[in-house]
């Protein structure tokens, strides 16, 4: 399979020399926590994004404890010369601890993911939401600079919850990228996160795209997932942080916000589609990571980029997202994260 890298614009990824294609592909969903998908459908599903021009795959040693890097190292063995960059992250296969983030454990986990990846250098590592006091510390970046030098490593980056931490980690001159919830339903990061990062020259990658599916326009108060999705598990934070379960938004409000977002598109463009191509317009994003479960999704979200490429349609979208935002969900959102 040649690369397709023409059939998505790309954008910089930071100060790595690199670039990735604008919607790239989450894989949590190619591990566990979403229910079942099987080895051959987790495979179909990189296939139909690289055939669509994706770049980007993010993973974690966690999803499905090194499964999800395991398909992945499996795909990228079989596709030489794929020019796919994959982001993984290292961190929460141990307890949330400041004192567990050492130079010794990195070491390990991150040969750890060479391993599943089957590759000698990882493309790019970011820290899997650690506690804050480990972006505070001199010696988080020390470490992460010394896997640099040492080559297990092209680069690093930090995944967070909060803006907050966006903002205190961005100053670190190492850093790749950070990762962080945007989505018609998270917009404090556009206030002052996106602008500080484009500022520093750091690369942002916006995760949770579609609010766990909340966006995807398909779901109704009679909707259920089964007892193995976090879906059903972690809506109240029960497992890991409530913000990355439907972006911590109360279901039945997501769904009448879903449904007024959806009222304001032409006919032909779906809610998902519309979601993916604002995130990607917002100055500062590099790229957008929506999950996908099928081929199908895969495929119809590598080619939402210009899905709002109509100018009244974006203006009628943007101006409906941060009007429902401010109405529905600004007071319980904006605060948190
Ligand atoms: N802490 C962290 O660093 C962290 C946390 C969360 C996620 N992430 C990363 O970010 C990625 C994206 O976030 P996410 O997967 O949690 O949430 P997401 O991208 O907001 O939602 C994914 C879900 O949306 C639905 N969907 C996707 N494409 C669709 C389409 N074209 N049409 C209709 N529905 C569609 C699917 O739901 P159904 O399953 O119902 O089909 C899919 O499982 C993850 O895969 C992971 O790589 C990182």
């Amino acid at each position: 399979m040649p690369p397709a890298r023409s059939s998505l614009p790309h954008r910089a990824l930071g100060h790595t020399g690199r670039d990735v294609s604008v919607i790239g592909l989450g894989t949590w969903q190619l591990g566990a926590d979403w229910g079942d998908v099987s080895d051959e459908d987790a495979a179909a599903v990189l296939a139909a994004s690289v055939d669509a021009g994706v770049t980007l795959f993010d993973t974690a040693d966690v999803y499905g404890d090194g499964r999800s890097e395991q398909i992945i190292g499996r795909f990228l063995a079989a596709h030489p010369g794929h020019g796919i960059t994959v982001a993984t992250k290292m961190g929460r296969r141990q307890e949330q601890r400041a004192e567990n983030y050492t130079a010794a454990n990195f070491q390990v986990w991150t040969d750890r993911s060479r391993r599943n990846l089957g590759v000698e250098t990882l493309d790019l590592v970011q820290l899997h939401c650690p506690p804050t006091a480990v972006l505070d510390d001199e010696r988080t970046f020390d470490a992460l600079d010394g896997l640099v030098d040492a080559g297990a490593i092209a680069a690093y980056g930090a995944s967070v919850e909060t803006v907050a931490q966006g903002l205190r980690v961005l100053g670190r001159p190492g850093l790749a990228n950070v990762q962080i919830i945007i989505n018609p339903f998270r917009l404090k990061p556009l206030d002052e996160f996106l602008p500080a990062a484009a500022a520093a020259g750091v690369a942002v990658f916006a995760r949770v795209p579609l609010a766990s599916g909340l966006l995807s326009g398909r779901y109704t108060t009679a909707t259920t997932f089964s007892a193995a999705d976090h879906r059903s598990y972690n809506r109240e934070g029960q497992a890991f942080d409530k913000g990355e379960t439907f972006s911590g938004v109360d279901f039945e409000t997501g769904l009448a916000a879903a449904t007024e977002l959806s009222a304001v598109l032409p006919d032909g463009v779906s809610l998902p589609a519309a979601t993916l191509a604002w995130i990607v317009a917002q100055p500062g994003v590099t790229a957008v990571i929506p999950g996908a479960r099928t081929p199908a999704q895969a495929t119809a979200n590598a080619a939402a980029a210009s899905a709002l490429d109509d100018p009244e349609a974006y203006a009628a979208f943007d101006a409906a997202v941060h009007e429902v935002y401010d109405r529905r969900l600004r007071a319980a959102i904006h605060p948190q994260w």
